[in-house]
Parts: structure tokens; sequence; C-alpha cells
């Protein structure tokens, strides 16, 4: 008898240490695709997943102001916001699997899975190139909010979708443009590299969302665009603010029809 899909994915949220917790959700991803765990969810996903001690986490107007240009210093603070963001992503990803799988089905749990490896895997190479810097994950104090969009949305799936990949990764995808741009003016080739990379896999990360947000909308039998409003007024205290994207926003499915009369 194999293990459940949901007591992996509880074990992965669980590892704290960074390194450890990217090679378990790679190998839970690996193990599902690979039909050696059951579709089965007799663990409930903890509220909070384990964090490493280091960085200390601070609430987002206690951040120490990263600094402008190309210094030393204000390099690796944008690298490490980066690969931060990117540690909270894995999380959200599993928890997304794990707590909503049972209801979605298979198909979200393989969907969900492959986005937090993706995610184990931009944390991974954006770890790799703060080391390249003399610096390491854990060096800086990181933004302490990145989980409360989890939190409000823990009992509502359509909620959770409307606001993790459709508010929080579509943001991701705006602010990718502007972050390349700078990393190329410092003339860090392999950073923006890897930069782009992140870019066309958080597309498909916006697009999953996209996808199984519609098909839970045709299920309680709501407009997709009219449900995504309500829930994100409901749901999400930030600005929906541009610039948007929206060449990045329609590939992944996300016309402006959803965000275009929210945006301030
Ligand atoms: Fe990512
Ligand atoms: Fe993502």
């Amino acid at each position: 008898m194999s293990r459940s899909v949901a007591f992996a994915i509880r074990s992965a949220l669980l590892t704290a240490n960074p390194r450890e917790k990217v090679f378990a959700t790679r190998e839970v991803a690996r193990s599902w695709r690979l039909g050696r765990l059951d579709y089965a969810f007799d663990v409930a996903m903890p509220d909070r997943p384990a964090w490493p001690e280091v960085p200390e986490l601070l609430p987002p107007n206690r951040m120490p102001k990263r600094g402008k240009g190309g210094s030393e210093r204000a390099r690796i603070a944008l690298w490490h916001a980066l690969c931060h963001i990117e540690f909270v992503a894995i999380d959200l990803a599993l928890d997304m699997a794990g707590r909503f799988g049972a209801e979605m089905g298979e198909g979200f749990v393989s969907d969900f899975l492959s986005v937090a490896a993706d995610e184990a895997m931009h944390f991974a190479l954006l770890e790799r190139k703060l080391h390249s810097l003399g610096s390491f994950y854990g060096a800086l104090p990181a933004h302490g909010g990145l989980w409360e969009a989890a939190e409000k949305t823990r009992h509502d799936v359509g909620a959770r979708l409307a606001v993790v990949p459709m508010v929080l990764e579509a943001r991701g995808l705006d602010v990718t443009p502007a972050t390349l741009e700078r990393v190329r003016a410092q003339g860090d080739e392999g950073g923006a590299r890897i930069l782009e990379r992140i870019l066309a896999d958080e597309i498909r990360h916006v697009s999953t969302g996209t996808k199984h947000f519609t098909a839970w909308s045709a299920r309680v039998a709501k407009s997709p665009e009219i449900l995504w409003r309500e829930l994100v007024t409901t749901h999400f205290t930030g600005a929906i603010k541009p610039p948007f994207n929206d060449s990045a926003r329609s590939a992944a499915g996300l016309s402006l029809s959803y965000y275009g009369a929210l945006a301030t």
C-alpha cells in the first residue's frame, strides 16, 4: 500500500530547511507523476507551513529600503527578495494541491504539483544566484506577508485561485519586464536568463490557475469574470494596479475583462 498524496504534500509543507523543502517538493511531484502516491486525503494541511529560522520575516512597512541602482548591496537585496517570493510560492502551490485536491480532482493535483516543482526549481536557481554574489537565502530580512493570502482563502478554492495565481502571480508577470531591464542594464546576462525562464513558467502558472478557476465557476454556475471580481474584492486588500503586462496576461488566459474593471 503506497502513501497518500496528502501525506506526502503535508510532509513537504512541514519541512523547514529550504534545500530539504526543494528536495521533498520535487520528490512529491515526481512520485505523483509516476503513480506512486494514492489519490487520498487522509490528513489535513497545516495552517502554516514550516519555515527556516532565517530569513527574519518583517511586515512590509518595516523592510529596509533596497537602495537604487546597481550597487552590490542593492543587487543582493533584489535577488534575495525574489528568492523569498519563490520560497513561499513552493508552499502556496503545495497547499493548493493538498488542501483542495480532494474536491478538485486528480488533474488539479497534477497541475499544482507541477507548479510546486517549478517553484522549487526557481528557488534553487535564485539561491545559486545569491551564492554567486557572495550571499545566501536568509542573509537579509524578508517580506512576512506573503502567506496572508493563503490564510484568508483557506476555506474556499475559488477565492484561493482568484487571489493567488490570478492576482499575485499575475502581478509577477507585470513587474518582471522592468526588473529584467534593470538586470540587463547592469550587464548581468546570466541573471536576465534566469528571469526570462521564470517569466515563461509563471505565464503557465497563471494560465493553470485561470483554467481551474473557469472550471470552478462553471461548477457553481457563475460567470468567471463576475465571480472573480466578487472574490477579489472580498479577499484581497491590495490594489489591482497598472502597469499591466497585457500580452503575458492574455497569453495566460487572463483577459482585460477580468481585471480591467477593478484596476485603480
Ligand atoms: Fe516561481
Ligand atoms: Fe509561480
